[in-house]
């Protein structure tokens, strides 16, 4: 049985990825970024890239102006432009896209497009001058900061308090497959085939950027190399590479290079927090306060807003969270694995560590002594949380009780151990989706859904339902996902994609199953279409996911709290001498409902981890504070963990039967693993050396 179903065709290349798909006649693409982080374009000189031989021609904002709408920002609202003025937002703006006939041809002409740029001193992140900031409720009208109780008297009551800052860092997508887009055009009818966590979405996007009617636009996306949110979010390249294909009457490709991907595409930025947390002399939470500070680009209100979660995690009844985003010449950010809760539950579990220490508690004792059964904000009760379960597991496998907490006191020659802990969680997401199944006279049985298989698991997990609804060989069963010709499924993100269309082909199999069983004859085949609208999602959500907007809930629910809960327990080691850091070990222990496909599952948890190790330890995209631009855009300079980073790990899944998180009783785990994973480190890395390193990544020089 192939453990993968799309697995042998990926190992063997047979496997097509959007832009690995052939079309005849292809012309190609490459863009022009801007040199400056802000001010205008004054003056265009193309007659040397004209005259590069093969170049077809150059679309700059001077012949594309009026044609072309820049997309909506990540959850809509303003976004930066490209190409529909002579405005710079920000470093590696596209300002022109050459088409030639070949790759080497459009690039060589790209260095010799000449832009002269009226320039003006950018702002580069927090610390900069020109910086606007905002209250997160004032740029989404959504949004509302979390209050409980009154937590600013109970902090000056509390006995033990711990009054911190913390930092994490812009992070940039580096899936290997680049960004891609490639068009073409049929009469009025555009096809894209560009890698993407939603279709739908993409579809509706084009067609409201060039004026077209929804089916007039099919997107293809049959398998994606890496998206982790990167591909989620409208980007400018799109509609450019639609519109160049349609004035030159030919399909257009564009592979974007690595380092244009920092730029032309979103990214996690950097944030900012400061907690205030006060407790008894017991260890029991008695006010919260977490603050968090976003960056983002001059025109945009994303922000990840993942005080949400962290206000809910533990038992406690003063409780206030505030988030504030700051404006500055930057490229939008955007959605990147575990978006809102990566850096939040970060700070939080910083803090909680050193709670820890400041009351002379073991930190898994610490959140013990503050697990609740109910959300401390609504006091709404969890559907289901495993987390002490899933500490006492992974502290049995790692051998916790041998924990020494003295500091530095876990020696191994010139080694300094490190054992630290911390709480992951994500919320258990769903949506709106639909799926047709058929049973083939040959044996075999079809699954058609517009979902995504990303690398993490959709067709397995999708074949396996099947499988086990119909009692088939997973072998014998085809999924086909990734256009949007096929039923609509909703947006792969926010680790909601198996939720939500697991149970439209479940209940497609159940429909199919019954017919057989009625003793139905198969004339040619059998088909069943079924749409799944989860509790709390009303049935106008496929209408609207076909106009591209997400219906994904989860997390705080009007009567309920879902979440998956883990545990995530590392050892680290720091050179006495160098100060090298390894994290030689880590046992992380997650309670996430029904698992539907062991196998990827535990690719989804130890991969995950092996990101917490780079964001840790390694991943920081720095930005040069003077231009405003992205220093280390490369592979040589922007670190991610390796196979060499990550050495034992175990992922162990703690059975949780949960019936009320949706029809197939399983959490999304594509998010939930990394969550965790850099507080727990950073812990270790102060139980080693008694270096409370506050900020990520965490280097050698931060330890000398
Ligand atoms: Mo994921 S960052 O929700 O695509």
């Amino acid at each position: 049985m192939n453990q993968r179903v799309e697995g042998r065709a990926k190992v063997t290349g047979v496997a097509r990825y959007p832009s690995d798909i052939p079309l005849e006649r292809t012309a190609y693409a490459y863009l022009v970024t801007s040199a400056v982080a802000r001010g205008r374009i004054v003056r265009i000189d193309l007659d040397a890239a004209r005259s590069v031989p093969g170049v077809i021609e150059i679309f700059t904002h001077e012949n594309l102006a009026g044609a072309y709408k820049s997309p909506p920002g990540p959850v809509g609202g303003a976004n930066t432009t490209s190409l529909e003025s002579a405005q710079i937002w920000h470093d590696g703006q596209i300002v022109a896209v050459v088409v030639a006939e070949t790759y080497e041809a459009a690039r060589d002409a790209a260095y010799r497009v000449r832009i002269e740029y009226e320039a003006e001193t950018p702002s580069a992140s927090f610390d900069s001058a020109g910086v606007t900031t905002e209250d997160a409720s004032e740029a989404d009208e959504d949004h509302e900061d979390e209050r409980t109780g009154d937590p600013e008297r109970a902090l000056a009551d509390a006995a033990v308090k711990v009054d911190t800052w913390y930092e994490t860092p812009a992070q940039h997508h580096n899936a290997i497959e680049l960004f891609t887009t490639t068009c073409e055009w049929n009469g009025g009818k555009l096809t894209v085939y560009e890698p993407s966590q939603f279709v739908h979405g993409l579809r509706a996007r084009i067609a409201r950027q060039l004026d077209l009617q929804l089916d007039d636009v099919r997107v293809i996306s049959p398998l994606v190399g890496g998206a982790f949110g990167g591909k989620s979010a409208g980007t400018h390249r799109t509609a450019l590479v639609a519109l160049a294909s349609k004035r030159l009457g030919r399909p257009v490709k564009l592979v974007a290079t690595r380092d244009q991907g920092f730029t032309i595409a979103t990214y996690r930025a950097e944030t900012r927090h400061h907690l205030r947390i006060g407790a008894s002399r017991d260890g029991k939470l008695q006010a919260l306060v977490h603050e968090g500070w976003e960056l983002t680009s001059r025109p945009s209100n994303y922000f990840n807003g993942g005080a949400e979660a962290t206000s809910r995690v533990y038992a406690c009844a003063n409780v206030a969270t505030k988030i504030r985003i700051v404006h500055a010449d930057r490229n939008t950010p955007g959605f990147m694995r575990s978006p809102a809760e990566f850096p939040y539950v970060y700070a939080l579990e910083c803090a909680m560590d050193e709670l820890a220490v400041a009351l002379g508690i073991d930190p898994i004792e610490l959140r013990r002594r503050n697990d609740t059964r109910v959300e401390p904000i609504g006091g709404l009760p969890y559907t289901s949380r495993s987390l002490m379960r899933c500490y006492e597991e992974a502290a049995r496998s790692f051998g916790w009780e041998r924990r020494d907490p003295r500091i530095g006191s876990m020696r191994d020659g010139e080694w300094l151990i490190g054992w630290g802990c911390a709480t992951t969680l994500y919320p258990s997401n769903y949506g709106a989706s639909s799926a047709r199944v058929r049973l083939l006279p040959t044996g075999r049985v079809r699954v058609e859904t517009a979902a995504h298989e990303l690398g993490q698991g959709t067709s397995t997990a999708l074949g396996l339902i099947v499988a086990e609804r119909l009692g088939v060989d997973v072998a014998n069963v085809d999924v086909i996902l990734g256009d949007s010709d096929l039923p609509t499924a909703g947006l792969a993100a926010g680790s909601s994609h198996l939720s939500s269309v697991g149970p439209a082909v479940a209940l497609a199999c159940d429909r199919l199953a019954a017919r057989v069983r009625r003793g139905e004859k198969m004339n040619g085949s059998l088909e069943e279409y079924a749409e799944n609208f989860p509790s709390g999602v009303d049935r106008g959500a496929m209408k609207r996911l076909r106009e591209g907007i997400p219906s994904i809930q989860g997390g705080n629910m009007d009567d309920r709290a879902q979440y998956a809960f883990g545990a995530e327990l590392v050892e680290v080691r720091v050179h006495a001498r160098t100060r090298e850091i390894r994290v030689p070990r880590i046992v992380a222990a997650f309670g996430a409902g029904k698992i539907v496909s062991p196998v990827t599952a535990q690719g989804q948890f130890i991969g995950g981890l092996v990101w917490g190790i780079g964001s840790a330890l390694l991943e920081k995209t720095e930005v040069e504070p003077r231009s405003a631009r992205y220093i280390n855009d490369n592979f040589a300079d922007y670190l991610i963990a390796t196979n060499a980073d990550a050495q034992e790990i175990e992922a162990i899944v703690i059975p949780e039967e949960d019936a009320q998180v949706n029809a197939l009783g399983a959490k999304g785990i594509g998010e939930l693993a990394n969550t965790g994973t850099a507080a727990a480190i950073a812990n270790a890395v102060y139980h080693a050396t008694g270096v409370r390193v506050r900020h990520l990544p965490i280097r050698i020089e931060d330890l000398l």
